[in-house]
């Protein structure tokens, strides 16, 4: 049972252009067969935002509990493998226990201290960058962003980040097609992955129990209403939720303003920053789609759900609903209030957005500001499996003259 189930991708949207864009098929089907059932699949799929809140907020009818599913059901867990039973599985009231030790660390004020923090490896990440005309802006900034603010947060040592890499890329890997041996393939990366980072974090839990640092690490080894596999369960959730989601907010973010040619009217606050990175969230959400089994037997938009059938719910078709949003095929970062539900909804609602947004605010706002140019190439752009983003972005770029750095 690992956190992010192996899910395939529906076939209509497998060729690398439907995969870079989906949006077409989600209006199609939310306009014509809003809840509907993929035989192949074995799976619901819900599209309109209505539907897809609903489910989110109903935790009787419709839990996150995976280890429900049939084929992760004979998987006990061990200490060299923990069953990883965390919050994001585990509905209330279980969830609490799960969430509440750690909940108030995630809250605005406490994420406001790590601030100087993240502006900290931003600018370090910019220095490199600095005498380059061009880089990846995924390989060389998007993804180390949140992997150091992560490992500094759980104070890792700076030796181990490439290896977290690694470790966080398995765990989120989908299979490239269905034959079984790429179906396993993926399978055993992430046990083996699972496993490493399993031993990794017992570990490092035990030396730090009784400690006084304000690290997650230590906050999650004193938490005395957690078992040992649940801290570890902890420790693996944090990189495995809030590493490629966040490189993905950036890219798509960048991607979107490159797209809509906005970029200088971001760098010079004709267009507010923040608003604009709120609006890649609703319009390129890095997580498309959510996963819940049904407990009961339910009629969800006129479809009769029996107990035990999973639902596949597009975040991605809902944030581009038209009956919640006005234009929502364009990327419009002056709407108002923005009711996208890209960090999903309810008790499962995404412990890290605050973090996510801070780093993205701080993140893209350095990122302007150092160069007074910044292009990016949206030629060739090969799309992730995983989650919706993109495997590179190249950028040119040039310096800020009048820079005071
Ligand atoms: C949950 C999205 C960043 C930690 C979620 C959920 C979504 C989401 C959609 C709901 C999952 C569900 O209901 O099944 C995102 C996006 C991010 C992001 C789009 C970046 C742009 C982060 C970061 C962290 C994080 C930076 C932590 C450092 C979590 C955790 C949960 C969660 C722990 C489970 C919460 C619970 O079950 O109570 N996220 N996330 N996420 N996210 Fe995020």
């Amino acid at each position: 049972g690992s956190v992010v189930g192996v899910g395939q991708a529906p076939e209509a949207i497998r060729s690398r252009d439907r995969q870079l864009s989906p949006f077409e098929w989600y209006a199609e089907m939310r306009q014509e067969t809003p809840v509907c059932y993929d035989e192949r699949r074995e799976t619901w799929d819900v599209f309109r935002y209505e539907d897809v809140n609903h489910v989110l907020k109903d935790h009787d009818a419709f839990t996150a509990n995976r280890t429900l599913e049939a084929d992760e059901s004979s998987n006990g867990g061990s200490d060299e493998m923990p069953m990883l039973q965390t919050m994001i599985t585990t509905g209330p009231p279980e969830h609490n226990r799960l969430r509440g030790f750690i909940d108030e660390r995630f809250q605005p004020g406490a994420i406001r201290e790590y601030q100087p923090q993240v502006e900290k490896v931003t600018a370090e990440l910019l220095d490199d960058l600095e005498n380059k005309q061009q880089f990846d802006f995924v390989d060389e900034f998007a993804i180390p962003v949140p992997v150091i603010v992560i490992a500094e947060l759980l104070g890792i040592p700076a030796d181990r980040r490439e290896q977290f890499k690694e470790w966080s890329d398995a765990l989120v890997a989908r299979p490239e097609d269905d034959t079984q041996e790429e179906i396993q393939r993926v399978q055993q990366g992430q046990q083996q992955a699972q496993q490493e980072m399993g031993r990794y974090f017992a570990k490092l839990l035990e030396e730090r129990q009784g400690g006084d640092g304000d690290d997650l690490v230590t906050l999650a080894a004193n938490a005395e209403e957690l078992s040992r596999g649940e801290k570890v369960g902890f420790c693996i959730l944090l990189l495995l939720a809030g590493n490629i989601t966040t490189t993905n907010l950036l890219t798509n973010t960048i991607w979107s303003f490159e797209e809509e040619g906005i970029t200088n009217d971001v760098r010079t606050g004709a267009i507010d920053h923040e608003q604009a990175i709120e609006e890649a969230l609703r319009y390129r959400s890095p997580i498309q789609s959510l996963k819940r089994i049904a407990t009961e037997d339910v009629e969800l938009n006129g479809q009769q759900i029996q107990t035990g059938d999973i639902l596949t719910l597009w975040l991605g078709a809902a944030n581009r609903d038209p009956e919640v949003f006005d234009d929502p095929e364009e990327f419009r970062p002056e709407r108002g209030s923005n009711r996208h539900i890209a960090f999903g909804t309810g008790v499962h609602f995404c412990l890290g957005a605050h973090l996510a947004r801070m780093e993205a605010d701080v993140a893209i706002e350095q990122l302007l500001e150092r160069f007074d140019r910044l292009d990016a190439d949206l030629s060739d752009l090969q799309p992730l499996s995983s989650l919706y983003g993109l495997e590179s972005l190249p950028c040119e770029v040039s310096m800020n003259a009048h820079s005071e750095r």
